[in-house]
Parts: structure tokens; sequence; C-alpha cells
């Protein structure tokens, strides 16, 4: 990188970090491309989301095991676009100036990508968005514009599952005995496909699990621990123990809720059931621990290998027919219910280790 670029990104206090992960001899051959490397460039839209830093985590341990395998050196700059699109757009300038083979790219709006799309089109630099889906439309500008990540409508299905299972099989947690599943939302940001397709499905299963529901309120905790306990502290003041049920649309907010509980000292045998979705660390811990009824699985670690599968693909020109993506574009991993029976396996990280 040029050293004014340097120092220009510096000023603007832009996060970069960029690791070389060069095959190591360890006994298994490479495949083929030995002698070559290739870059990798990756801007996340805030590298403080406990799912997306726990994703870029298994990204970087999986670009090891590729570099190893393959005997290809893996250069990876990697950006915080800290919740600014403007931001995330220059880093992306960056990167395919810097000779980027791919870019990946987590954006910070979905409804903003043009720029991005048009600077790579002009660079002929192929961009793997991920986690933070566009509109088909969008996507459906150039051909070089892949996706990866899960339906979020499976998630919203799984966790209204986890949350009527609990309610059903368990008389104590309709406190006020009348027959009705008294629940609130912790919803993640505005404008993302993930809330509103969460929220929509979790409460549709629900009733459809055959759960009479009564929707005492919602709070926008835009995926946050200490948002969401701030926001559960207003709920709590206003509804009380009327809660019976918490849909959290992530496992950090659902860990928000239980610090607000905590620090508000309601007696535990009182709590509401709380569901989330991700599985990252924390969330399984409190699964374990019985804090959370059950979480939904978001396959971080195959979204990754896709995520490398396809980079390396796309960056050493093999051939992407064999990734099998759906209309030769996206990459959805499956969500898995995770209940306190069989929290223990997904705890056992699926990834190579760093
Ligand atoms: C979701 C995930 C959230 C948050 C969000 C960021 O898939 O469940 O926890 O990371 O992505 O876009």
């Amino acid at each position: 990188m040029k050293m004014e670029k340097r120092k220009w990104y510096a000023a603007y206090g832009l996060a970069l970090c960029s690791i070389a992960i060069l095959p190591v001899s360890c006994g298994r051959m490479p495949e083929h491309h030995e002698g070559t490397d290739i870059r990798i460039g990756v801007t996340v839209y805030d590298q403080y989301d406990t799912f997306v830093s726990q994703l870029m985590e298994t990204f970087k341990a999986y670009a090891r095991e590729k570099a190893d395998e393959t005997g290809v050196a893996i250069n990876i700059e990697m950006y915080n676009a800290s919740g600014a699109q403007p931001t995330q757009n220059s880093q992306v300038e960056e990167m395919l100036e810097d000779g980027c083979d791919v870019v990946c790219v987590n954006l910070v709006d979905r409804t903003e990508p043009a720029t991005i799309i048009d600077m790579a089109e002009k660079f002929d630099v192929p961009i793997i968005f991920f986690n933070r889906e566009l509109v088909a439309e969008d996507l459906e500008r150039w051909e070089q514009l892949y996706y990866v990540g899960a339906n979020a409508f499976e998630s919203g299905i799984l966790e209204g599952e986890i949350a009527a299972d609990a309610f059903l099989g368990n008389p104590a947690a309709d406190k006020n005995g009348d027959g009705v599943c008294q629940y609130i939302v912790l919803e993640g940001e505005a404008g993302h496909q993930d809330p509103i397709v969460r929220t929509e499905y979790s409460v549709n299963t629900l009733v459809e699990k055959g759960v009479k529901v009564e929707k005492l309120g919602h709070a926008i905790a835009n995926w946050s621990r200490a948002q969401a306990q701030t926001k559960m502290v207003q709920l709590l003041n206003e509804f009380g123990n009327r809660i019976e049920l918490i849909l959290a649309n992530n496992d950090d907010m659902a860990l928000g809720a239980i610090d607000a509980l905590k620090t508000a000292e309601v007696d535990r045998a009182t709590w509401p059931l709380i569901v989330g979705i991700d599985g990252t660390d924390v969330g399984l811990e409190a699964v374990k621990n019985g804090e959370i009824v059950g979480t939904v699985y978001n396959d971080k670690e195959g979204q990754a290998l896709g995520m490398i599968n396809l980079a390396y693909t796309l960056a050493t020109g093999g051939d992407i027919d064999k990734l099998d993506l759906k209309d030769g574009k996206y990459l959805y991993l499956p969500y898995q219910k995770v209940d306190p029976g069989d929290v223990e396996q997904y705890m056992k990280s699926h990834a190579p280790a760093l």
C-alpha cells in the first residue's frame, strides 16, 4: 500500500489488518499452484459484531488450511467499515487498487451496493457479498457477483419451533395461566433482511404449532448485547412479570435480556423463556447453563469454508461450476436447532485451529 494512502487511512481511523497466510509444510502435498499467491480483500460492516467477528476468525482458519493444502500463499487484507457505507466504499476502492484478486463484502447498507459493484466491474474483480444479503436485482447487475449466507426464514421457523416446544412442554411457562403466550421481540437492525424475516417466521411458527400468542412489545437493539440490556430494562419496567417469552433475533440480544433480568434481580424461577439465534460461543454457553432454552445455529463454519473455496476458485481461475452454487451465484448454508441435549457437540469448534 502506498504511504500516502496509509496516512489517509490512519487519519480517518480505518482499521486495516493484513495477514499473509503462507503454506506450511506439514507432511501434506500441496494440490497445485505452488509458488503463486493470491490476495483476498475483506471488509466487514462492524468488527465488534459477535457473530461476524467469529465468522472472520473461522474464515482465517480455513484460509490457513487452504494455503497448506494447495501450496498457495493467501494474503488477506481485512477492513472494518465501522457502520459507514462511504467508508466501506473507500476500502473496496483501496483493495481493488491494491490488486486484490477477489473482494469479500459484508455490506453496511444492503440497499447501497451500487458504488461497489460499479468499481468491481471497472477493475474486473469478482465480489463475494456475505451475511448481509442484497436484493436479487442488485446481484444480477454483473455476472461476477456472488452471495454467501443463510436463509433467514429458516432461522425464524426453527426459533419458533424451539419456543413452541418450550412453551407447550412446560405449563409453568404460562405464568398467568391464561393459555396465551405473552411475548416480546428483541430485533436486530431496521432494514436488515434477518430481523424482518426472523421475527415474522418465528411468530408465525409459534401460532402454527398451536400456541396462542399476545405481543406485548418489541425493541430494536441492533444485534447488540448492551443495547438489548437497556431496552430490556424499559420493557421490564413496562411489562414486568407479564413477559412469558423473549424471542431475540440473535444470541447477543438474548444475553442482553439476561443481563437486565440479573441486574433487576428477577427471581430465576420467574424468568421468561428466552430463545436466541447464532450459536455464538456465549450463546451456546447460555444454552448449556439453561439460561436460554435454545438457539439456532448460524453455520459460520459452512459459510467461512464456502467463502474461502469460492474466493480461491475465483482468484485462481478454477471451475466454479464444481461449487454447486444456486443460480450460479448463491451459497446458502442451513441453520440447525440447538438445545441443551446437543449443545456440547456445537461447542466443539468444527473449524481448523488458527
Ligand atoms: C446475522 C446474525 C447477527 C448479526 C447479523 C449482522 O446473521 O445472526 O447476530 O451478526 O447477521 O449482519
